[in-house]
């Protein structure tokens, strides 16, 4: 797979330990609240798996399915709801967990549907925030990392479905789907 990569943008330790600083922010936070984390999958179920395991307060999580890239590189614009909630956020704090913001219109349709059920707040983390100007403005409460405007893949990220599995984060190689 490494033949795919461009650049290893972030090693195993270098995402350990911004995770582990990220979790203990979020445990302070947090610590008189009712904190239930939403994971945004597919992309973020390797991210929650580490996170969690940092956190020192307890967490309730659930998930949901959300797709508006399908197979290709540029955001189609349109969030289809695949799987949602399925436990009670009313007045809990609930945190959404997604691995990359890049226009911001997950992240932001996330908080317009999640909105509606009435929690008593919503905040969110991204482990991957795109420097560039978004389509939706969107506050992101907690960053891993700032990151150019690159084709990202690994710890969870995919193109086409594959790469999910690299313990790394990388840059795909653009001849991979230039031609897509
Ligand atoms: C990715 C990622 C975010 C979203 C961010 O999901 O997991 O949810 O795109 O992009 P945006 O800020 O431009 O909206 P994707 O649709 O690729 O699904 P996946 O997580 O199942 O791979």
């Amino acid at each position: 797979m490494k033949h795919s990569i461009s650049a290893i943008l972030f090693d195993e330790n270098e995402i350990q330990t911004r995770i582990s600083d990220l979790a203990s922010q979020i445990s302070k936070d947090y610590e008189s609240k009712n904190l239930v984390i939403i994971c945004i999958l597919k992309g973020s179920f390797v991210f929650l798996a580490d996170m969690i395991r940092w956190f020192t307060i307890p967490v309730k999580i659930d998930f949901m399915a959300i797709s508006s890239y399908g197979n290709r590189t540029e955001s189609s614009g349109e969030v289809t709801i695949k799987k949602d909630i399925d436990i009670d956020i009313k007045g809990k704090d609930v945190l959404i967990l997604d691995d990359i913001v890049d226009t911001g219109i997950s992240m932001t349709f996330l908080f317009d549907h999640l909105k509606k059920y009435r929690p008593n707040s919503i905040r969110s983390c991204a482990l991957l925030v795109k420097q560039k100007p978004r389509l939706r403005e969107i506050k992101i409460d907690y960053k891993g990392f700032e990151i150019e405007d690159d084709f990202v893949i690994g710890y969870g990220l995919d193109y086409a479905e594959k790469f999910r599995n690299l313990p790394y984060i990388g840059i795909l190689k653009e001849e991979i789907y230039r031609n897509e």
